[in-house]
């Protein structure tokens, strides 16, 4: 071995080395940072050195002064946002995968990611139960997932209409209609406006005390149209009647979307399946593998139940890049050109769980929501949602009160919750979404929360 690849080696060693020591140190740490840890960040901020440093010092820098310093998101008690962990085996896919560090635009150059991810795609189409010959694309989140999948319903419905919209833009196009309902996720707006549909140009259709959209408010549908549907409301884990929604406005030309952000993974599970009924009649669907498939920062993926509509808003080519190929080339169906393959994470993680234990994870997951619910409820507190999924709000008095036993659970470090309004009333937040929660993490979780909360 050389000089150099000795180094190499024992570098990369020591970030092994540090990396695993930190996951084993985050079932039995505070979630919460410490005010010490915190404090210490400051010494990140410097101004660009002249001349640089060793490799070994900027490890160990970023290690003892960063790592305590993180919130302890991948342990098992963690239940703020929707939030998953990452489990073992899709942690080492992504560490070997990065050493690769392949390129995963075009199939000539990557064949070994790309088949992977092809593989992943294919494998996800199954599990989640959409129609057979869906495609889609490995994106960095559901924000960007929705965005990819509306910009093939925004193909499709202008090209129904007889404008080019990638061609031409969108000054002087026909008018299009964007239904969302009143409770959509604040990134599907975002993507809206990206798309330069508007994020307030849309009709917003009112919901129940869930959150879901009540589709018999839905408008007659007249002209191209979007309808965008939601599996999985960020506070109630309440979905959309989607499958009536597809029925009432489909067979009129209008494209219907689903932003299943965590919710579609209640389609893998036949406990939970019911919930999304229906979803599979949708022409587009957005999803994250970060979150309940508990792979890696950062995966989302798009699908697009007609694949050719997504390559006709996505694919580009040039005369140096090696896009004429027999083989599905991924950057046709992403945003990006270049990126890693983090399709490979979802590959590793289905092939680790099997069809069984995504199933499982997901009915796992709404058991210990469903155990946190009825806690909170024996001791005297108010359950704000049905909770149907992962997610349970609960309220332990008046909005201030509330809040401040929030920071007193964030301050205590047991587990980590966190605030949200919900139809006018402030309340805690949780949501279950690692594989890495045990019933114990629950039980132990549970005590803490409720003794603040008794606290006077
Ligand atoms: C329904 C819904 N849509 C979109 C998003 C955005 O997802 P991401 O942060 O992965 O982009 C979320 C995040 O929680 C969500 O719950």
């Amino acid at each position: 071995m050389t000089k150099e690849s000795d180094k190499t080696s024992l570098l990369l060693a020591d970030a092994a080395r540090r990396g695993i020591a930190y996951r084993q140190s985050c079932g039995g740490r505070n979630v919460a940072p410490s005010p010490a840890s915190l404090d210490a960040i400051c010494k990140f901020v410097e101004p660009l050195p002249e001349n640089g440093t060793s490799d070994d010092e900027i490890l160990a820098l970023l290690d003892e002064v960063g790592s305590p310093a993180t919130v302890a998101m991948a342990g098992p008690r963690f239940f703020g946002f929707v939030i998953g962990g990452s489990m073992p085996v899709s942690v080492a896919t992504n560490w070997l995968t990065t050493a690769w560090d392949q390129n995963v635009a075009m199939h000539e150059v990557t064949p070994a990611a790309a088949t992977l991810e092809q593989v992943a795609l294919d494998w996800l189409v199954d599990v989640l139960g959409l129609p057979h010959g869906t495609g889609g694309g490995f994106v960095t989140g559901a924000t960007v997932a929705n965005f990819t999948a509306l910009a093939a319903a925004r193909h499709r419905v202008f090209a129904d209409a007889g404008w080019d919209v990638e061609a031409d833009g969108l000054i002087g196009a026909p008018a299009l209609t964007v239904i969302v309902g009143e409770e959509a996720h604040p990134t599907l707006f975002k993507s809206l406006g990206m798309l330069g549909l508007g994020r307030e140009r849309v009709v917003r259709i009112p919901v129940d005390g869930q959150g879901r959209m009540i589709a018999a408010e839905l408008p007659e549908i007249d002209g191209p149209t979007i309808v965008c549907t939601q599996a999985g409301n960020i506070n109630t884990g309440a979905f959309d009647p989607i499958g009536e929604i597809c029925g009432a406005v489909r067979p009129s030309g209008a494209w219907v979307h689903v932003d299943g952000a965590f919710g579609l993974w209640a389609a893998a599970s036949p406990e939970q399946a019911h919930l999304i009924k229906g979803m599979q009649n949708a022409d587009s669907w957005a999803t994250d593998a970060h979150k309940w498939l508990n792979v890696p920062y950062d995966c989302g993926i798009a699908f697009v139940r007609n694949p050719p509509d997504l390559a006709s808003a996505m694919a580009i080519t040039a005369d140096y890049l090696t896009t004429d190929t027999e083989h599905r080339n991924p950057s046709d169906y992403t945003p990006e050109l270049s990126r890693r393959g983090r399709g490979i994470d979802v590959w590793a993680a289905l092939r680790s769980l099997g069809r069984s234990g995504v199933a499982e994870l997901v009915s796992r997951c709404c058991r210990h929501a469903t155990r946190f619910a009825a806690g909170f409820a024996d001791a005297g507190f108010d359950v704000l949602n049905d909770v149907v999924l992962n997610q349970v709000l609960v309220a332990f008095g008046d909005d201030a009160t509330t809040r401040r036993i929030i920071a007193e659970i964030q301050r205590d470090g047991t587990c980590w919750c966190g605030a949200t309004v919900w139809q006018g009333k402030t309340a805690m937040r949780i949501s279950v979404s690692s594989w890495a929660t045990t019933e114990n993490d629950v039980e132990i979780s549970l005590d803490a929360m409720i003794r603040i909360a008794g606290e006077p």
